[in-house]
């Protein structure tokens, strides 16, 4: 049986286009039950209905409180049967529920824990990168907690700095890395290989 992925966006999508095209081309086992988005305008949405996917924005003004805005999420996520919420590129701060534990993936453009936490995301990230002179960069696939970029790490791996780099050519390398390791680590998820144990996440072998 497919994996039931809900995807939270709030951006142009490409995050969620990649997880499609794995699917599509057969290295992914995922059947997308629906697309939340934090804004109404978000080009994610329409890629979610090019493919048939329930596309549906959840945005935070339309809610007095955070509370109301979580619960809104969290019930379409439920009613959609979700088995794993995968993050792409989304930009409020989610709290997760019990139920939800260890069942929300994130994907960083950075080594957490550098160059991460609350308004690090997109360019920032990139631009903090370059400004600070390291040599390597990266990206993070990691379990979502209740704090910004915090919870367990999946898998990680290296990009790269160049001396002539700009936040759009190291965005870019970092975007290559994503798409490969997030579609790694949702399978590991799918095929029931990854055993959280504290802050660190185990990778069982292939039973
Ligand atoms: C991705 O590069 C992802 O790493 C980043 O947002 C981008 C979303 O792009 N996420 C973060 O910075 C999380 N802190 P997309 O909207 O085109 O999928």
């Amino acid at each position: 049986m497919p994996l039931k992925i809900a995807v939270l966006l709030s951006g142009s999508g490409t995050t969620l286009q990649n997880l499609i095209d794995r699917a599509g081309a057969g290295e992914l086992d995922a059947q997308f039950v629906c697309v939340i988005s934090s804004r109404a305008d978000a080009f994610g949405l329409e890629r979610a209905r090019t493919h048939q996917i329930p596309a549906i924005p959840i945005v935070r003004k339309d809610y007095d409180t955070l509370e109301a805005f979580n619960a809104a999420i969290w019930d379409t996520v439920r009613s959609h049967g979700a088995e794993l919420v995968a993050l792409a590129g989304f930009m409020s701060l989610l709290h997760i529920p019990d139920d939800y534990e260890n069942r929300v993936v994130n994907v960083h453009p950075a080594l957490i824990p550098a160059f991460c936490g609350k308004g690090m995301y997109g360019h920032h990230v990139h631009e903090a990168v370059i400004e600070y002179g390291v040599k390597l960069s990266g990206a993070t696939v990691h379990f979502a907690n209740n704090i910004y970029d915090a919870g367990p790490i999946i898998l990680q791996d290296t990009v790269p700095v160049l001396e002539d780099d700009t936040p759009d050519t190291l965005a870019e390398r970092v975007q290559a890395k994503e798409r490969e390791l997030y579609p790694k680590a949702i399978r590991l998820f799918a095929e029931g290989r990854l055993r959280v144990e504290g802050r660190r996440v185990r990778i069982l072998d292939p039973q």
